[in-house]
């Protein structure tokens, strides 16, 4: 169960999945083999969907829990997620970012059924690592949201894509395609649930940050180098002064809530900073939380 080390890492090893051969080949995008990134000669121009396959190389993926700091985000975030699944009686939960586990383990830990499923192969091997140091056994798929449901089988109660990950998404085709994937692996009355950085903000008055949220990690810096409506361009410096990017498209909160209802979902709850919208005037995250159910 999970994944494995050594080549075959990253395919996927839980009992929902089918097709082992196609999910071989598809691999070979999704590996992350780079030892560095390579945005080559104009790193402003790489604004490409699948780019995020070769983001997260090892390097970076065994930084990425000194920058997001698990306690702190366990202290920031609190019980937010797990009251939000149990207030509507969800119990089967598909993480579509699962990135290096942490929601997964906090999920797994609190008593939901939880999948693991991520597009890096990379980041799933750390995930399953970081689990069972929290004596947990991840169900990990290795699956790209715009086929999710080619590599996932099941209905879910819920589905969470957390830790700003849609913006991984530069085209709106692409987009539309997952939410569509996140639509059909839900169950009638499922739950779908994308947060995402406070873009509107950085695009129209500039970068700023409480450090409070998601990258809690005091001696890691998270700034964006670029910005503009098609790109914000990331760069975080860790400790020993290694330098990483992610290039990544601003979603404008409005626009993600108009694509949700357009995929179907009824019901759209936007919390900025794990506030009900309003209380905090100027969130650095909001969190979407879409139901499938029509309101009565
Ligand atoms: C910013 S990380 C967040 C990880 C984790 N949820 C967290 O909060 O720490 C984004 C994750 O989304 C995954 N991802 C991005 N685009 C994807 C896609 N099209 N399909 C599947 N996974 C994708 C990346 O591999 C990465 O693990």
């Amino acid at each position: 169960m999970g994944c494995q080390r050594g080549p075959d890492r990253g395919r996927t090893s839980t009992s929902r999945i089918r097709g082992e051969a196609a999910i071989a080949v598809r691999s070979k995008k999704t590996f992350a083999t780079e030892t560095s990134q390579d945005y080559g000669d104009d790193p402003i121009a790489v604004r490409d969907t699948d780019k995020y396959a070769t983001e997260y190389i090892r390097d970076f993926v065994e930084k990425w829990d000194e920058l997001i700091d698990w306690e702190q985000r366990a202290r920031s975030e609190g019980r937010f997620f797990i009251d939000v699944l149990k207030a509507r009686d969800k119990l089967s939960v598909l993480d579509v970012a699962t990135g290096t586990g942490f929601h997964s383990i906090q999920l797994a830990k609190a008593g939901f059924d939880v999948t693991s499923a991520d597009g890096s192969a990379e980041m799933l091997a750390r995930a399953f690592e970081n689990a069972k140091d929290h004596d947990v056994m991840l169900r990990t798929v290795h699956a790209d949201w715009r086929w999710l449901n080619r590599d996932v089988m099941g209905k879910y109660d819920a589905i969470i894509c957390l830790g700003n990950s849609f913006t991984h998404i530069f085209e709106e085709g692409d987009r539309r395609r997952a939410l569509a994937e996140f639509y059909a692996a839900l169950k009638h009355d499922g739950l779908l649930i994308i947060d995402q950085r406070n873009y509107d903000t950085i695009l129209d008055d500039g970068f700023s940050s409480k450090h409070k949220y998601y990258y809690c990690g005091d001696q890691v810096s998270a700034e964006p180098v670029h910005v503009d409506e098609g790109l914000a361009r990331f760069e975080y410096t860790f400790p020993d002064g290694s330098k990483h990017n992610l290039n990544m498209f601003p979603l404008r909160k409005d626009y993600v809530r108009g694509l949700m209802r357009e995929a179907g979902f009824q019901q759209i709850h936007s919390y900025g900073d794990f506030m009900e919208e309003g209380e905090e005037p100027n969130p650095d995250f909001f969190v979407h939380v879409a139901e499938k159910e029509y309101a009565e």
